[in-house]
């Protein structure tokens, strides 16, 4: 891999700056894939208070996602930041106003459609796929309505880097997983520009797998360290990884309890 210097640094930078969302002209104007392309996650939040109606159009944009069989395999933990601040005793992360815990809960639809009940890997997926939907439908509504937000898997015992500690602090029954957290809040300033995508042609193919070339990933490697190092100064993207790495085999290990009930 190439290593960040002053130079790679600064290339990357520009790279960043230079990756935009490709909307074809003639569909410039449209207002939903403007919200969705231009959707970021963020981390820096006013202290407005976000209205219920607003935040409730939100949780129903979760509930009327879509799902496999309509089994709608999901549940949410609604807290604002006092409640998240009462119950964790630690603030709701960049000081967000409202927190959805997303939990994959295939526990509700299995009391009366008893299919899988020895599949436990086929539970949690369709837990983890379905319930990721429903958190997308809520980020991509709060877009729409002016509220940024940021999903967490781990910050602020947000999500399944977590699941023993969440599964017993929320009192979950038996498959139901805890996956992440979305924080919402209004954006403070303005949102961090785009953090590099792999170009289109690098991620699809026709009918054999196609991979990806070095120097693409070379790429995209410097400027995640480049971005990082931008809205962290005082740490680096490796530093972060190192951190996710020492804590994988804990929730490994938690995981494999929640879904196999080792
Ligand atoms: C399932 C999931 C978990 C995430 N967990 C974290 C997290 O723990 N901490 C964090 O700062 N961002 C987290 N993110 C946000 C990602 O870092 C972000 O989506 C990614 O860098 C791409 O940026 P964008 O959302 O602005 O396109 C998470 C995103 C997803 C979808």
């Amino acid at each position: 891999m190439k290593n960040l210097n002053p130079i790679t640094f600064i290339t990357s930078l520009i790279k960043i700056t230079k990756g935009k969302p490709n909307i074809p002209i003639s569909l410039e104007n449209n207002a939903l894939l403007k919200i969705i392309y231009n959707r970021r996650s963020v981390r820096k939040f006013t202290n407005d208070e976000i209205p219920d109606d607003i935040f409730k159009a939100i949780l129903e944009a979760g509930r009327l996602a879509p799902s496999t069989v309509n089994l709608q395999p999901w549940s949410f933990a609604i807290l604002s930041d006092t409640e998240w601040k009462d119950f964790f005793e630690k603030p709701l992360p960049f000081h967000a106003k409202k927190a959805i815990i997303i939990l994959g809960d295939v526990h509700r639809a299995m009391k009366v459609i008893p299919v899988a009940q020895n599949t436990p890997l086929v539970r949690y997926t369709l837990a983890v796929m379905n319930a990721s939907l429903a958190a997308m439908n809520m980020n991509i509504a709060a877009e729409a309505l002016g509220v940024a937000s940021v999903m967490l898997s781990d910050t602020g015992y947000g999500g399944f880097f977590h699941s023993k500690f969440l599964s017993e602090k929320l009192k979950l029954p038996n498959d139901v997983f805890p996956l992440m957290t979305i924080v919402f809040g209004y954006p403070d300033g303005n949102y961090p520009p785009m953090p590099p995508k792999f170009p289109l042609d690098k991620i699809q193919f026709k009918t054999e797998y196609k991979e990806t070339d070095q120097d693409i990933l070379d790429d995209w490697i410097l400027q995640m360290h480049a971005g990082f190092k931008v809205t962290n100064p005082f740490s680096t993207f490796q530093a972060k990884l190192n951190y996710y790495t020492s804590n994988l085999e804990r929730a490994e290990k938690e995981l494999e309890t929640l879904i196999f009930k080792k």
